[in-house]
Parts: C-alpha cells; sequence; structure tokens
C-alpha cells in the first residue's frame, strides 16, 4: 500500500539515515535511504527477506521486497557480505522479531561478495582472529569496538571534568622507563652493515636520533616533569613491550592510561583509580546496552558449555558489582599471609608455591586473590622495594614501597601504580642499586632538584579493562589488530 505513496516521497539525492537513527525515530510512512552489508537474505515465494547492518548499532535493519521488484542480476547479487543502498518506505513489521521494517523499493548494489568467508552461523574466535579485517562485520566484534569507543571516550570526559591536562608523551624514546629492558629497538642504521666503534659494538651515535631509541613502555617519567608543573595531567596512548609471553592477557602493542597527580600519596592515588575504574563500568553500563546485553548472552552460553566447577557471575553482574561495592585494600603482606594459608598452596598446586615474604605474585597467585579468595577486585599495597620499579617511593620500613596494584577477577592486574620516590638523595641511591643509568635521566632527576613535591600516578591497560567489561577471555579479541610475538599481520 505504501509503493504509490513512497513514490510521491521519492527525492534525488536523498541523504543516508544510519540504522541506529532509524530505529529509535523513524516514522511510519517516511521516505529513507540506508547503506550497509548485508548478513543474511531468505527468499520465499513472495517475499525477499534481507538484514542490513551498517555498524550504527548492534541490530539488523529488515528490508522486504517482492522478488518480482528486483531483477533476477540483483536478486543473485545480495549475499552475506555484499553492500546495498536501499530507499524505501519504513512500514509497521509483520514479523516478530521486530516493529517496523523498511519497505525496499530502490536497490543499487554497492559492492558483491563472492566466496565471503563469513556464514551466517558462529564462527570460532581463532578463526575470526585469522581475518581479523572481516570480524568488524560480525555483532560480537562490533559490539566490542563500539564499546571500546565508548570507553575510550569515558577516559577523556572523566579527566577533564576533574580538570587534568591529557599529555601526548613521545612514542620513540631513549629511556627504559620501567627499566626491565623490554624495548623494541627504533633505528634507520643499515643494519647488514651497521657502522662500529673501535671496540666493534655498534656506532649508535651515527643513528637517526644520534643515540639508541627505541618504542616506549610507559610514559610515566615525561608525565611526571608535566605534573610538576602542571599538577594533573593523564596521558592515554600506544604503549610497547617486547616480552615474550603467550598469554591471554599480554599484547606488545597495547594501549594504557597513566594520570600523574603533584600533591597525591598513594591513599588519593587508590582512590583515583577505583573512582575512575567504577566510572568506567558504569558509563558502559548506562550507554552501551545493547552491546553489553549481545555480550552477556555470549558469556552465559559460553559458561554453559564449559564443564567447570569454579562458579563466576554473569557478565552484567559482575560489572554491576563492580560499579557499586568498594574494592577491598590489603597490603602485600597480609596478601603474602592469605596466599601462604591458601588451599592450592597447601596442595602445592601453585607453579610458583609462596614460602617467604618477598616473593613476587604471579598471575595465579593475582587470580587466586581476586577470583577466589575476595571474588572481586581487590587493592594490593606497600611490595617489597625488590620487585617493583626504580622510581616507586621507600616506605619508612626500609624494605617496602609506596606501590599499589589493583587485581580484578577473569583479568589478574589491571592497575599498577605508585607514589613517587620525590627526594633527590634516596632516588639517586636507589637507581645506583638497581643499575638504572643515571646519564639519560638527568632530566628526570632535574625535577627533584627544582621545586620537587610529592606525586604519584598509575597505568591503567585499556585492553585489560575492556577483556573484564566485554567478558572476551582473550586479549586479542578487544583491539582491532593485536600484535603479539610472531604475529604482526594486517
Ligand atoms: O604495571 P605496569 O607495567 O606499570 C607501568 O607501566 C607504570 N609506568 C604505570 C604508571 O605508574 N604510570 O603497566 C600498567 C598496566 C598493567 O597493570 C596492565 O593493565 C597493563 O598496563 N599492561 C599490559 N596490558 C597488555 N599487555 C601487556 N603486555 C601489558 N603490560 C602492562
Ligand atoms: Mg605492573
Amino acid at each position: 500500500m505504501y509503493g504509490n505513496f513512497g513514490a510521491a516521497l521519492r527525492k534525488k539525492n536523498l541523504r543516508r539515515t544510519k540504522i541506529k537513527e532509524l530505529l529509535t525515530i523513524a516514522q511510519i510512512g517516511q521516505w529513507i535511504c540506508v547503506k550497509g552489508w548485508v548478513r543474511t537474505k531468505r527468499v520465499s515465494k513472495n517475499m525477499v527477506f534481507i538484514a542490513l547492518n551498517d555498524g550504527s548499532v548492534i541490530r539488523n535493519l529488515q528490508v522486504v521486497a517482492a522478488p518480482t521488484q528486483l531483477s533476477e542480476a540483483t536478486l543473485q547479487s545480495i549475499s552475506p557480505g555484499s553492500s546495498l543502498c536501499v530507499e524505501g518506505v519504513i512500514t509497521t513489521s509483520q514479523g516478530q522479531a521486530q516493529d517496523i521494517e523498511l519497505k525496499g523499493e530502490k536497490f543499487t548494489i554497492l559492492g558483491t561478495a563472492i566466496n565471503y568467508p563469513l556464514q551466517p552461523k558462529k564462527h570460532s574466535l581463532e578463526f575470526l582472529r585469522e581475518i581479523a579485517h572481516l570480524r568488524f562485520r560480525t555483532s560480537t566484534f562490533s559490539a566490542v569496538f563500539r564499546i571500546r569507543h565508548a570507553i575510550s571516550y569515558a577516559i577523556h570526559h572523566f579527566f577533564h571534568e576533574r580538570d587534568f591536562v591529557y599529555l601526548h608523551t613521545p612514542i620513540i624514546t631513549g629511556i627504559d622507563a620501567e627499566g626491565a629492558g623490554e624495548m623494541f629497538q627504533v633505528t634507520t642504521i643499515n643494519t647488514a652493515k651497521p657502522p662500529r666503534q673501535i671496540d666493534g659494538s655498534i656506532d649508535f651515535g651515527q643513528d637517526f636520533f644520534g643515540q639508541k631509541t627505541s618504542l616506549t613502555v610507559s610514559g610515566q617519567l615525561e608525565a611526571e616533569a608535566a605534573a610538576l608543573g602542571l599538577a594533573e595531567v593523564y596521558t592515554f596512548g600506544p604503549t610497547f613491550r617486547a616480552e615474550n609471553s603467550h598469554t591471554t592477557r599480554h599484547l606488545a602493542e597495547f594501549w594504557m592510561v597513566e594520570p600523574e597527580m603533584a600533591f597525591y600519596d598513594l591513599t588519593d592515588t587508590v582512590a583515583l583509580a577505583e573512582s575512575l575504574l567504577k566510572y568506567l563500568v558504569r558509563f558502559v553500563i548506562d550507554q552501551c546496552p545493547n552491546d553489553l546485553d549481545l555480550l552477556h548472552q555470549r558469556v552465559l552460553e559460553a559458561q554453559s558449555q564449559k564443564h567447570t566447577t569454579v562458579r563466576t557471575l554473569p557478565l552484567l553482574e559482575r560489572l554491576k558489582l563492580v560499579a557499586e561495592r568498594p574494592f577491598h585494600r590489603i597490603t602485600y603482606t597480609e596478601a603474602i599471609t592469605i596466599l601462604k594459608d591458601s588451599k592450592p598452596n597447601k596442595k602445592e598446586s601453585f607453579t610458583y608455591p609462596i614460602r617467604d615474604w618477598g616473593a613476587g605474585l604471579q598471575a595465579e597467585h593475582e587470580r587466586y586473590l581476586a577470583e577466589q579468595h575476595f571474588q572481586q577486585p581487590v587493592v594490593i599495597t606497600d611490595y617489597p622495594s625488590d620487585v617493583k620499579a626504580f622510581y616507586m617511593r621507600q616506605n619508612e620500613d626500609g624494605r617496602t614501597v609506596a606501590a599499589m596494584d589493583i587485581l580484578f577477577p577473569g583479568v589478574g592486574e589491571m592497575i599498577g601504580g605508585s607514589q613517587r620516590e620525590e627526594r633527590l638523595e634516596k632516588l639517586v641511591a636507589r637507581m645506583q642499586q638497581m643499575h638504572v643509568d643515571a646519564g639519560s635521566l638527568q632530566w628526570y632527576l632535574d625535577t627533584r632538584r627544582f621545586g620537587t613535591v610529592p606525586h604519584s600516578g598509575f597505568g591503567l591497560g585499556l585492553e585489560r579493562l575492556l577483556q573484564f567489561v566485554t567478558g572476551m577471555e582473550n586479549i586479542r579479541d578487544v583491539i582491532p589488530f593485536p600484535r603479539t610475538p610472531g604475529n604482526a599481520s594486517f
């Protein structure tokens, strides 16, 4: 009945309407133009049903047409993965699954998709990782990447509201901020025939920057310099670690948020970190309900297929719990006591049994604390100085530093941070002890020479947070094109 009505409304060069907009504000009888990719096509005797998605929202738009309206060639070209422009009229849907649909009047094929690898069935995440360039077209990944966007936006919002300055720290650097030596070298030296010094070693003085340089492992040291002038700053950018970790929680290239605050002590810093995490989780619950709902269902399905005795909460409950309940706070010393007395330690099922104070906490210990003992996020403070970086503030006891890690169920370490050593002599002594080259860090020491103040900061791994929020178990599935040992495809 809308055929003629539609023709009267037809306009030339009609503006494209996004499906998200259309599903919320379109009116019955309105003539519109949509563009997107075909998810499925079903042809019955009297009707063609096309599920069209344009990435603006998780839901597809149902497009209907009589087969006689389409040429044989057009009908053939409409297949999963092909892209279309459809003009037509919004009508009330006869189907149960949706309220409205588009009665297509004019179909233009934008791109065909012959032998399209994504079929309308469930594909494994491993398979989808091999075609990462196409996984944006799936419901799961479109939801994950819309949430990744929402969190990134909310991070800026959170800090902007609190008058923090967004600071762009360098990606190429000459310093190893974490002192762990896990850096990717950046060079223009001809590696087949490098310039050499008299002793045979490579002469980096002839390299592009006149010194040896790498990709940054953290913007913290530069952020400290900025905080000792701007007071409250944060960085948010790509971070690189050449650690040979083949785990579901490590990337060689990941995104880190690093706030750095003058006049904050460790307690202030833990409070800021907790409110940031709660704000971001709450933001996603409020702003991305449809995407979260899909991921929630996904997690439920995955859990029902797993034969496990460990009871985990459904995704939405996990998120609400984090947004509402205060995090647990314990010291490293208390954590060691809990771990020493724990069942897996007594049964010797930890790969690294906990015997003495001073042991570094491994992923298995962190997960035990967050997942089994506390079953919620836990903040651990005051680690032994020997297991932490040189810049952390030494406590009065002479053996611990004012460090904090925030551990999450299912993820492990979400945040690492500390109060910084602002006392020049103590910092210099610590650098000597830990064999940190002070030569290239004179500028950093200047911040302690000139108007030093107590200050603190932390680093939040964006992908670790996304793992928690989306329920995706592998970190490779929350970044568009993951970089891991042996893999830099795309
Ligand atoms: O604990 P990390 O190494 O701390 C720092 O880099 C400090 N400079 C931060 C600061 O105080 N400004 O890293 C911080 C966080 C970790 O807690 C984790 O969430 C994430 O960064 N992270 C990684 N995420 C993915 N892949 C990796 N290889 C990661 N390494 C660290
Ligand atoms: Mg850490």
